[in-house]
């Protein structure tokens, strides 16, 4: 076996370590999600209710980058982030009728992706 040497790691172009550097610094800003990571997208075949913009692959619209394997950080703050397609929940702190008072993020009972509940509640 040939060992790694200082100098092959030297020979890394500045563009592959600036990239390198901005992965590891996108891990926490993801891994903050939650536990287990409670909110990562479910398998298809095990969901029941998809959200429509994720269905569609548009990880862009709430993540950085559509880049499916490394989408990166939120655009925006919850519950901001939802208010954007979904007005109707801000009026009155958070619920039109039927609603559960949003006291909280929606991110508490909806997931963003998908769920194996209707309605993309976890
Ligand atoms: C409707 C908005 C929305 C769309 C579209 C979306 N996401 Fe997310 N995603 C979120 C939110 C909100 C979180 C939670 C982030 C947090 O609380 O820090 C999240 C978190 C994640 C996480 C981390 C989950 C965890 O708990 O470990 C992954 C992985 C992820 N998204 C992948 C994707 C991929 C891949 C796509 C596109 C196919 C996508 N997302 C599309 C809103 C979205
Ligand atoms: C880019 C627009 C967009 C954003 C941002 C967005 N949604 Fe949605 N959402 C949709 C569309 C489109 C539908 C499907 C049509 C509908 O029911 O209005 C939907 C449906 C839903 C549903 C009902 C799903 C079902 O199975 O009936 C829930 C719950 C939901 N969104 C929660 C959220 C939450 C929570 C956020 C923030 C993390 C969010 N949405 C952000 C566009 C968006
Ligand atoms: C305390 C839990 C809770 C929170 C927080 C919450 N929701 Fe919900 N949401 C629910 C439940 C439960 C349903 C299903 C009601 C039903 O089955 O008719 C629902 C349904 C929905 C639907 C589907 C409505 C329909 O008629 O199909 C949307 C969209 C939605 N929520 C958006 C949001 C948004 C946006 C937020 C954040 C502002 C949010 N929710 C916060 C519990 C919650």
């Amino acid at each position: 076996m040939q060992p790694r040497t200082a100098s092959h790691i030297d020979r890394t172009k500045p563009q592959m370590k600036k990239s390198l550097i901005l992965a590891a610094a996108l891990v926490p800003a993801l891994a903050s999600a939650g536990p287990a990571g409670r909110l990562a997208p479910l398998p298809r075949e095990v969901a029941v209710s998809s959200h429509a913009p994720f269905e569609s692959g548009e990880c862009g619209t709430c993540h950085q980058r559509e880049d499916a394997s490394n989408p990166g950080a939120l655009v925006k703050p919850l519950n901001a982030l939802c208010y954007d397609c979904h007005d109707e929940f801000k009026q009155r702190g958070g619920a039109p009728k039927a609603h559960p008072v949003a006291k909280t993020t929606c991110t508490t009972c909806h997931s963003p992706h998908n769920s194996k509940k209707p309605k993309l509640r976890l």
